[in-house]
């Protein structure tokens, strides 16, 4: 069964580990994620962004097969279905499709009609028992059409969105969606410390871009409080690099290569050893 992310991640605050939220885009993507979650007794959160959503045919189809799958693979480790920077609408309509989590990104409003939406996306999501993430200063890059220009988030907006009651909080730290330029400057631990402090040091807080974020940084942001780390792109680049070469080296043109089963399992496997190292650098394995 779905659980909502609030317990997994009040356990991880606590015990200065994160739990990963992996983007999920198709039916391989999310049995690759359920069963490295199974093997290694971890909680994982399967994030869901709008355009992987309307990809896979709609929210309901996305919580038909996340729950035939863990029904069906026996998944016993704690599981949230989540809807990763959901607009106002879309927040509304995975509430009422099933998911078992919810992200609100009003970081492109003001903040005080940030504020508003937040508390009716909070009213509307807590009423099902979901779990809330709202979030404050963009992310930088670009994730399915969502262009963020990296901002910083200010501490004292963390604490008027914290205080709404959200489950967890999302802020922008320097970090960007997809691969860091050259140039980047890496995170902003000074902010992340001040938004620790500010907010209190009992809400989970959220690191999004994890790809490509160096291993010691990824460690120093749970030592300051984020119990939560968002990746995707590094799940899709190493799924098409295995793609490519399994292409590459003719292997559809030889027997039956060409049967999806074969053609997608070095994909599959690529995403699962992914998911596996982070797990293990994140400190969840072992913790369902
Ligand atoms: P990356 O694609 O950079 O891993 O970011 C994922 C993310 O933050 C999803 O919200």
């Amino acid at each position: 069964m779905l659980v909502s992310a609030k317990e997994m991640l009040t356990k991880a605050k606590e015990g200065k580990y994160a739990v990963g939220q992996f983007n999920i885009n198709n039916l391989e993507w999310t049995k690759a994620v359920l069963l490295t979650a199974q093997e290694n007794n971890s909680p994982v959160i399967l994030g869901v962004s709008e355009g992987a959503g309307k990809y896979m045919g709609g929210y309901h189809a996305v919580v038909g097969m996340v729950n035939g799958l863990m029904e069906d693979l026996k998944i016993t480790v704690p599981v949230s279905l989540h809807l990763d920077h959901g607009s106002y609408e879309g927040a509304f309509k995975v509430i009422e499709a099933g998911f078992s989590s919810v992200m609100f990104d009003g970081s492109h409003y003001g903040i005080d009609e940030n504020i508003e939406k937040t508390k009716e996306v909070i009213k509307a999501a807590y009423e099902k028992g979901l779990s809330v993430e709202a979030e404050v200063g963009a992310i930088g890059g670009e994730e399915d059409g969502v262009v963020g220009g990296g901002e910083v988030a200010d501490p004292a907006e963390c604490k008027k969105i914290a205080d709404l009651g959200v489950t967890m909080l999302a802020a922008g730290i320097g970090n960007i969606h997809g691969v860091y330029p050259a140039n980047w400057t890496g995170l902003r631990f000074d902010v992340l410390a001040d938004i620790e402090k500010t907010v209190g040091t009992s809400m989970p807080l959220v690191l999004h871009g994890g790809t490509g974020i160096p291993d010691d940084m990824i460690a120093k942001a749970i030592t300051l409080g984020v119990a939560k780390i968002n990746v995707n792109t590094e799940c899709q680049l190493v799924f098409a690099e295995a793609t490519r070469k399994y292409i590459e080296d003719g292997k559809d043109k030889s027997g039956k290569g060409f049967d999806p089963r074969k053609l997608l399992a070095p994909g599959y496997e690529a995403i699962k050893a992914k998911v596996k190292e982070k797990m293990v650098l994140f400190g969840s394995v072992n913790r369902a």
